[in-house]
């Protein structure tokens, strides 16, 4: 049996809703995005959305709506994928990390204080796999030192924590529309924030920061724009919108299979002495983005070739973001500095998890994923 890692979800009305777009004028940044920017607004209960053209965009330009600028620091996970602290570095501010709970994965919220120096500006929790990190900790640590909060819920659309969900607590919550996300249009992304201004801010910082968007530009008699700060080419465009519009409507549908099938992950793996899961906290709903699962670090890459061997896509998510060269080189990271995001990094194994994976594929897998770690 072949189970691929991913199989997106594309349909025909998703299609239809493209090809619709293709025979119109207007290809870029309008009414369409607009239509989705509101939609998504409403599904997330939060103020106003900005479409952009990925995670990373949503990212950069919600740190430098915030003013985030060179000397600054950012506190944020190294259990993420590199997106979250290359954004940091691309506003010129440095990403200082803090390790995460062992039994979610996600930034520990007690260990935060102790990073916050007096060049601290903003704190970017990411929402490991789907499950939202402590908002209301981090909310409260945010506010005694005056910090910005920014969300990197590239993983957590769907999710909830306490009743709070993405965007409702922080400053501005990013997610991601690429192409193995929970909604995808291959590639895109959003940010949500209950700032009107920041808002407005981060329309501008999308466009090189034109006073008018193209359909302002276009709609009207020609008038003259200008260019009222440095932006960036970040802007969504109606063919990414169309393609977003009907999963958007659909999106719970999906969710419930995917929460099925990590429950049948999550009940096979329960009493096993060598595959361990973390954990869903039971105030938490998670966004069921990736399942993961932990094995003895020296077999880790060795029980991956095997899954392949048997025709089981699988992924890394994440090797610790300071062990990358990179990091190693600039920063002067070093293992041992982050132990639990190392653990994890070290030990985990991505499982595929989409809503086209059918019960006999998740049983294959599980039976696999038993024969090759206890051999
Ligand atoms: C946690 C996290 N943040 C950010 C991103 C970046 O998303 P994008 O590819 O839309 O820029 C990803 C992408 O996989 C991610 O997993």
């Amino acid at each position: 049996m072949k189970v691929e890692f991913y199989k997106h979800n594309i349909g025909q009305r998703d299609i239809d809703n493209v090809v619709e777009v293709l025979n119109s004028l207007f290809l870029t940044t309008g009414e369409i995005v607009s239509e989705f920017e509101d939609r998504f607004s409403r599904y997330l209960g939060c103020g106003h959305n900005v479409g952009v053209t990925s995670c990373t965009a949503a990212l950069h330009l919600s740190l430098l709506a915030y003013g985030i600028r060179p000397g600054d620091e950012v506190i944020t996970t190294p259990m993420t994928f590199i997106a979250t602290a290359n954004a940091v570095l691309y506003t010129g501010a440095k990403p200082v990390f803090v390790d995460v709970e062992p039994e979610t994965g996600n930034i520990d919220a007690d260990l935060i204080e102790d990073a916050v120096t007096p060049k601290a500006k903003a704190i970017l929790p990411v929402h490991l796999y789907g499950q939202m990190c402590d908002m209301r900790k981090i909310r409260e640590i945010a506010d005694k030192h005056n910090l910005a909060v920014i969300e990197d819920a590239a993983h957590a659309i769907e999710a909830s924590r306490d009743g709070i969900r993405p965007g409702q607590l922080s400053d501005a919550a990013c997610f991601s529309f690429y192409a193995t996300k929970n909604i995808t249009s291959g590639e895109g992304g959003a940010v949500s924030t209950n700032s009107e201004e920041i808002a407005e801010k981060l329309k501008k910082l999308r466009l090189h920061g034109m006073s008018k968007g193209a359909a302002e530009r276009y709609s009207r008699r020609y008038e003259h724009w200008d260019m009222e700060m440095l932006g960036w080419k970040y802007n969504m465009s109606n063919i990414q919108a169309a393609l977003l519009l009907n999963q958007l409507e659909n999106i719970e549908k999906r969710w419930q299979r995917r929460e099925q099938i990590c429950q049948m992950y999550e009940e096979a793996f329960e009493e096993d002495s060598v595959v361990t899961c973390l954990k869903v906290l039971p105030n938490s709903k998670s966004g069921r983005h990736l399942f993961t699962i932990q094995v003895a670090p020296d077999k880790r890459d060795e029980v991956i070739k095997q899954l392949e061997e048997r025709g089981i896509g699988v992924a890394v998510n994440f090797r610790a973001v300071h062990l990358l060269t990179f990091y190693r080189q600039t920063f002067g990271c070093k293992r041992g500095m982050y132990p639990m995001a190392e653990k994890i990094g070290d030990s985990t194994i991505t499982l595929p998890l989409y809503p086209k994976l059918s019960n006999e594929e998740v049983q294959y897998v599980i039976k696999v994923v038993k024969e090759v770690t206890t051999n």
